[in-house]
């Protein structure tokens, strides 16, 4: 049995489609349930239900062989995997934004910076010798700057509707994020045939993804 963390929320009903496209077939009742972990149809593959942060952990662990999540994570994880896949589902973008445009030349002393993604962000103004306080928060980012806990957001964009209803304007982009596939370094070796199945049925799936080389950048 090959096991399968997929993130929960963005990602999740792309990645259920994508599965079904390799010919994964999982019943409705278990897709509409709400259990956590589910199996498909043949009992060959298992699905955890995790929160898009703990793919990566429940992965590089080996309590799940492969997972499916964001770039936009792994880029903010520490976790050694293998990336064959980009599966080109919920695609977004990491970008800084501010409620005031002219923030970076009016601001007084050092920036404030807050964000999901703290070493995205940290690396980003970092590589940009930019001296700025990360201040961390878990969601609803686009709060910040109104409430005057920060000066700019680091934040995904997806339709852009919540940095405009906020009053946020993008002032740069880091990065795109897209669905990933990432895989266990033993279980690529251990399951090779498993694993090996698993990633040719996504990329027929997907028409033309690219070959499984081993690691690569996420
Ligand atoms: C993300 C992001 C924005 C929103 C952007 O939040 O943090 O709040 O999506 O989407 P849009 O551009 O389509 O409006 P998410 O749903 O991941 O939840 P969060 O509040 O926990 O960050």
């Amino acid at each position: 049995m090959i096991t399968i963390a997929i993130a929960k929320g963005r990602m999740q009903d792309g990645a259920l489609n994508l599965l079904v496209r390799a010919g994964i077939r999982v019943s409705t009742d278990e897709i509409n349930s709400r259990r956590l972990a589910i199996t498909d149809e043949t009992g060959r593959y298992r699905f955890l239900f995790v929160k898009p942060a703990d793919v990566p952990v429940y992965v590089e662990h080996g309590i799940a062989d492969c997972g499916m999540v964001g770039r936009d994570v792994l880029l903010e994880s520490e976790a050694d995997l293998l990336l064959p896949l980009d599966l080109g589902i919920a695609r977004c973008r990491i970008v800084v934004a501010a409620a005031d445009p002219e923030v970076m030349t009016r601001a007084v002393g050092m920036l404030r910076v807050a964000t999901k993604y703290s070493q995205i962000a940290a690396a980003h103004f970092g590589s940009r010798g930019m001296p700025v306080e990360i201040i961390k928060l878990s969601g609803s980012v686009e709060l910040a700057p109104a409430l005057g806990l920060a000066d700019l957001i680091v934040d995904l964009v997806e339709t852009g509707r919540t940095l405009r209803e906020n009053g946020l304007t993008v002032m740069d982009e880091i990065a795109e994020s897209t669905g990933r596939l990432v895989v266990n370094r033993a279980s690529y070796q251990l399951k090779a045939q498993a694993v090996g199945q698993l990633v040719n049925a996504l990329r027929g799936a997907l028409n033309g993804g690219e070959p499984l080389k081993g690691s690569e950048e996420p």
